[in-house]
């Protein structure tokens, strides 16, 4: 039932998008053209993007987004840009349980787990308010949540309201002297390399995004789903070419760790690595999409699909799904019958599928033995559960939890452009995200500072 076709067009494919990295390092333009301005006019910029917590005179703490540099545009960029070329090419540290990185991350996790399960989101001082939401939402569910807390603001403010919250501080620092230099980047990265060492230490980890709200308990949902599945993953729209290849594409927004994933730790090195390599896209990177990059139109010569892999991997060596019959209804029928297994096809798989579809990537260079076929399965979540896009008003008796779907006030917001420089957000990002849970009821708490939100 798992044998679909095979034979040397992953092989010479993955060998292409080797290749294919080697040659796009070596051509890669200078990083001047990356600061959108010329370079008579760098000089006048702040030489980084400020930020700070206290704001006004005299000082008062500043609102979500506020002490953060302004006058980001489309294309450009309000600070200097820096040479890449002078920093670290690779991650400041591993994401392994022996690390002492994640030592404390590692203790604090044991306290909280319940059934070798731990639910984390990332957040620093500007996303404190987003993350506490999220955190009663998922304490309302008795959910085993902690914080990965990036910055010591943060980690202060979250002790202080007694949520437990790990200090990886001096983790995000560290890539300071990377290639990634944009805040967002490192914060991507960082919680990323937290959640694998988590795996590592044996703890399976629901990771989402401080944004998120969790509306039922998703956790009987992964307990139950399949096993031989390394990691779960949110289905999303972006980039095209990966929904071209698989039939969507991938979002970090929600991933489900497998503790012990025989495939997990290689893939995860291999997609910080691909993050470290991919740095050039100001609004994300390609850790951001699980190491999954769309090269641009047409695709490089070297390689005869458009999407890359982290390296090593070669495009899908088969696709599956299961499907929940009457998912809504049936969550204790799922634990006990266990899904249908059913064939599917990359024209069924969509980013609105309904089904869990387990691609598997095979490795085809060193490290991997030769007997070894599967390297990583990863499971893409049913959209009825875990839905990114849609209208949340029609989504809402099936999710288990929001991460994004259009809401009664994001309906009526003006999109404000892509701002693809920037290195933190604006207040009215979080005004306007907090308008939005608000909206539909998402709004867990009850600040007597309303004015702050
Ligand atoms: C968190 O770590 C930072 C950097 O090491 C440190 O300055 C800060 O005091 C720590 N915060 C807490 C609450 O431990
Ligand atoms: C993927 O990589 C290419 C080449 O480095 C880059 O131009 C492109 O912006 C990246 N795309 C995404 C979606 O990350
Ligand atoms: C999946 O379920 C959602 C919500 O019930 C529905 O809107 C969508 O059409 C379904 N997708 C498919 C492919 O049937
Ligand atoms: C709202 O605030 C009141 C008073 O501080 C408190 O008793 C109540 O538990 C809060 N409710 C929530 C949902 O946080």
């Amino acid at each position: 039932m798992f044998a679909l076709a095979r034979g040397l067009k992953p092989l010479l494919l993955a060998l292409a998008a080797l290749l294919c990295d080697a040659q796009q390092a070596a051509a890669r333009p200078p990083s001047r053209r990356h600061a959108g301005r010329a370079a008579s006019h760098r000089a006048e910029l702040p030489a980084a993007p400020t930020h700070s917590t206290l704001c006004g005179v005299p000082p008062r703490t500043c609102r979500p987004g506020e002490g953060n540099l302004k006058g980001y545009e489309m294309w450009s960029q309000p600070y200097a840009h820096v040479d890449e070329k002078d920093f670290r090419a690779t991650p400041p540290h591993v994401a392994e349980a022996r690390s002492p990185h994640y030592a404390a991350l590692v203790r604090l996790a044991r306290g909280v787990e319940r059934r070798g399960v731990v639910v984390v989101a990332a957040a620093d001082f500007d996303y404190r308010e987003l993350a506490e939401n999220w955190y009663a939402s998922a304490r309302r569910l008795g959910m085993p949540a902690l914080v990965l807390a990036l910055d010591a603001e943060a980690c202060e403010h979250f002790r202080a309201r007694g949520l437990p919250a790990a200090n990886l501080t001096t983790n995000l620092l560290e890539w300071h002297t990377t290639r990634l230099q944009r805040h967002i980047q490192r914060a991507l990265m960082e919680r990323l390399l937290a959640a694998t060492a988590l795996a590592d230490a044996g703890m399976n980890v629901l990771l989402t995004d401080a944004t998120a709200v969790f509306v039922a308990d998703p956790l009987p949902f992964f307990h139950a789903a399949p096993a031989g599945v390394d990691l779960f993953v949110q289905r999303d729209s972006y980039p095209a070419s990966a929904v071209r290849t698989l039939g969507t594409a991938l979002s970090p927004a929600i991933c489900y760790l497998r503790a012990g994933g025989a495939g997990l730790a290689g893939f995860m090195r291999r997609v910080f690595v691909r993050g470290m390599i991919e740095f050039y896209l100001r609004w994300t990177n390609a850790v951001g999409l699980l190491g999954l990059n769309g090269t641009r139109h047409p695709p490089p010569p070297c390689l005869s699909t458009s999407l890359t892999l982290p390296i090593g991997y070669a495009v899908p060596r088969s696709m599956y799904s299961f499907a929940h019959e009457k998912a809504l209804v049936s969550r204790a029928l799922i634990i006990e019958s266990g899904p249908r297994l059913v064939g599917i096809t990359k024209k069924a798989n969509t980013e609105r599928s309904n089904a869990t579809t387990v691609i598997e990537l095979s490795r085809h260079f060193k490290g991997c033995a030769a007997d070894v076929k599967v390297c990583v399965r990863i499971g893409l979540l049913p959209y009825d559960k875990f839905p990114r896009h849609g209208v949340w008003r029609k989504l809402r008796s099936t999710a288990l939890v929001y991460t994004g779907p259009s809401t009664k006030a994001s309906r009526k917001r003006k999109f404000r452009g892509h701002r693809l420089r920037l290195d933190r957000y604006d207040e009215v990002d979080f005004d306007n995200m907090v308008a939005s849970l608000k909206s539909e009821g998402l709004w867990m708490l009850n600040s007597t500072d309303d004015a702050l939100l």
